[in-house]
């Protein structure tokens, strides 16, 4: 694929998911290539595959979020990033970031929305004893999970499964999901 998206990836933690997505993004056939990594958590375990795979990356703290959007935004149009793709990024980008950027965004959330938007799904869904839990990548707007679903997977709830069993498997799951939905989300 000679026009590959260029795009941005916004992490605050281990960044598995940003791992599977720069793998994918090395096939030849997938849609975009990682050209920025931002992160809002200086000691995001996520940023040593930026620094694994030379790709430049920029922390911003998020404390105040107002300068974080307008910190990021100004690499991002340095960059000349027309995709953004959160991966355990935590915090709602405002309406304001959304219409500056001007291009889709997609966020990956470990449940089957529209239930659970927020945290601890997991743990809400063992709880309510239900008998899947999974994976949704959306299109992100300004309301927290509430964009509209690319794709899903759901993963079987069994009896033994703990906080600790049902979060790795649904992230192997995730791994495969994120790269799916932009394969779709660009037709491919
Ligand atoms: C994933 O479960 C993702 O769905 C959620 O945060 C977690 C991030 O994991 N938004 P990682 O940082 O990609 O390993």
């Amino acid at each position: 694929m000679v026009n590959k998206i260029r795009s941005c990836v916004f992490i605050s933690g281990n960044g598995s998911n940003l791992r599977s997505l720069i793998k994918s993004s090395r096939d030849y056939n997938f849609p975009i290539k990682i050209k920025l990594i931002i992160s809002n958590n200086p000691n995001a375990k996520g940023l040593r595959f930026a620094k694994q795979y030379s790709i430049p990356y920029k922390f911003f703290s998020s404390d105040n979020k107002e300068k974080f959007e307008r910190n990021s935004l100004f690499e991002i149009k340095k960059k000349k990033i027309k995709f953004l793709c959160l991966a355990g990024f935590m915090k709602i980008l405002s309406k304001n970031f959304i219409k500056a950027f001007g291009y889709k965004i997609v966020n990956i959330h470990p449940s089957l929305l529209p239930k659970y938007k927020g945290l601890n799904t997991h743990t809400r869904a063992i709880k309510n004893k239900d008998k899947y839990s999974g994976c949704t990548v959306h299109f992100v707007n300004s309301k927290l999970d509430s964009g509209k679903i690319i794709l899903q997977k759901n993963v079987k709830i069994k009896r033994r499964d703990t906080l600790n069993t049902l979060t790795k498997k649904v992230l192997l799951e995730e791994h495969k999901l994120y790269p799916k939905a932009i394969s779709k989300v660009f037709n491919n």
